[in-house]
């Protein structure tokens, strides 16, 4: 998507090195690094410089292909495979990545195994791009059907959490791509962004995407959106996931499933958009099985910000001796959530509905 006038994608090759916007000094500050061994690009996902499952999946990819760089041994493939996999415990886009790199290359002898992986990871980003596209055009047929029924200019009022946009992609988003697409076939779209607390993915990230691009958009505090719903201001939710299980829950930035309880409260529709490698086949409760990250307290005593002076600094809000607890997602059960938005079009959140799309996992599980 555009920055300015300019195409960009949230991380891209260039030379030996690894290049990604640090997430951590939008919006303010434009910068981009570049990665050049397994270390940087552990330290890149944990510190979330890159964040958001599908773009936590193409990073691990590009780590795997810069230490095998540095070392092709089958011992370096380990290393390399389990020190990516324990930068952030959730989003199953990592592990993904890595066991189809793995799987790829694993069989390689060493001496080809680098050139291997670091293309296999430019075709995973390439592919994250078609399938984001995808899910953009399965979901703009929903936001059509709403446009429909408005009257002429009126806008669509879709609500977002936390930042499943081009930044948490390769390119797209999966949540934003049908905002982007409605937005550019000239359907008036307007999106409610949650701030999305402790780390403010949906005021910082959101919000500076969807102005770059044009969509019309409104900043609110994670907790109004019960408020616009039953004021009849939401016409649908759509969200993305970090793990959704192979019955359909849906597991996403703290918060999702507040939404998706007032969403059904006032008969709003819910949906979450994702790729199919977002997709744990191997769980269904997604509340028992998936395992909930847990960040630092200081994300939720402080907050970041520019502050007047124009200087991005960090304040504490709470004092010094509270305890905090900083759960980084939760799970919204299947029941909640009206449908999922894929690659392969729109389906029920159940065994039934993903089994109708991917056939192919569900014979494996069957
Ligand atoms: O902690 P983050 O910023 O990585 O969390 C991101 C989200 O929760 C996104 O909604 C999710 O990864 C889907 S991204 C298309």
């Amino acid at each position: 998507m555009k920055i300015g006038d300019r195409d960009f994608r949230s991380i891209w090759a260039e030379g030996d090195a690894v290049a990604i916007i640090d997430q951590t000094r939008l919006p303010h500050a434009l910068e981009i690094v570049h990665l050049t061994n397994l270390d940087e690009a552990a330290r890149a996902i944990a510190g979330m410089w890159v964040r958001g499952a599908p773009l936590i999946g193409a990073t691990a990819a590009y780590g795997m292909a810069l230490a095998l760089a540095a070392d092709a041994s089958d011992d370096a493939l380990a290393r390399a495979y389990d020190t990516l996999h324990a930068t952030r415990p959730t989003a199953i886009n990592l592990r993904w990545a890595l066991d189809a790199v793995r799987g790829r290359i694993g069989k390689l002898t060493p001496g080809d195994r680098a050139a291997a992986a670091w293309a296999f990871a430019g075709e995973i980003c390439d592919d994250d791009v078609a399938t984001n596209r995808r899910i953009g055009e399965a979901g703009l047929a929903l936001i059509e059907a709403i446009a429909r029924r408005k009257r002429p200019g009126e806008p669509v009022n879709v609500l977002t959490h936390c930042n499943a946009g081009w930044l948490a992609t390769v390119d797209w988003g999966t949540a934003t791509a049908p905002i982007y697409l409605a937005h550019d076939s000239g359907i008036p779209v307007h999106v409610y962004v949650d701030e999305t607390r402790p780390r403010n993915q949906g005021a910082g990230l959101t919000a500076w995407e969807l102005g770059n691009h044009g969509v019309p958009h409104t900043l609110v505090v994670d907790n109004v959106g019960g408020h616009l719903m039953q004021h009849g201001m939401v016409d649908i939710c759509i969200v993305g996931t970090d793990r959704t299980t192979a019955r359909g829950d849906v597991c996403n930035k703290i918060g999702t499933y507040l939404k998706a309880l007032a969403a059904r409260d006032n008969g709003v529709p819910f949906y979450a958009a994702l790729p199919s490698s977002t997709i744990d086949w191997t769980v269904r409760d997604g509340i028992a099985e998936i395992p909930i990250e847990e960040r630092g307290g200081e994300e939720v005593s402080h907050v970041a910000g520019m502050s007047d002076r124009g200087v991005i600094e960090r304040v504490r809000i709470a004092p010094e001796t509270t305890p905090v607890a900083n759960y980084a997602f939760d799970v919204t059960p299947a029941r909640l959530v009206t449908g999922l938005i894929t690659e392969r079009g729109v389906c029920e959140a159940s065994e039934v509905g993903l089994a109708g799309l991917f056939p192919e996992h569900a014979r494996l599980r069957a």
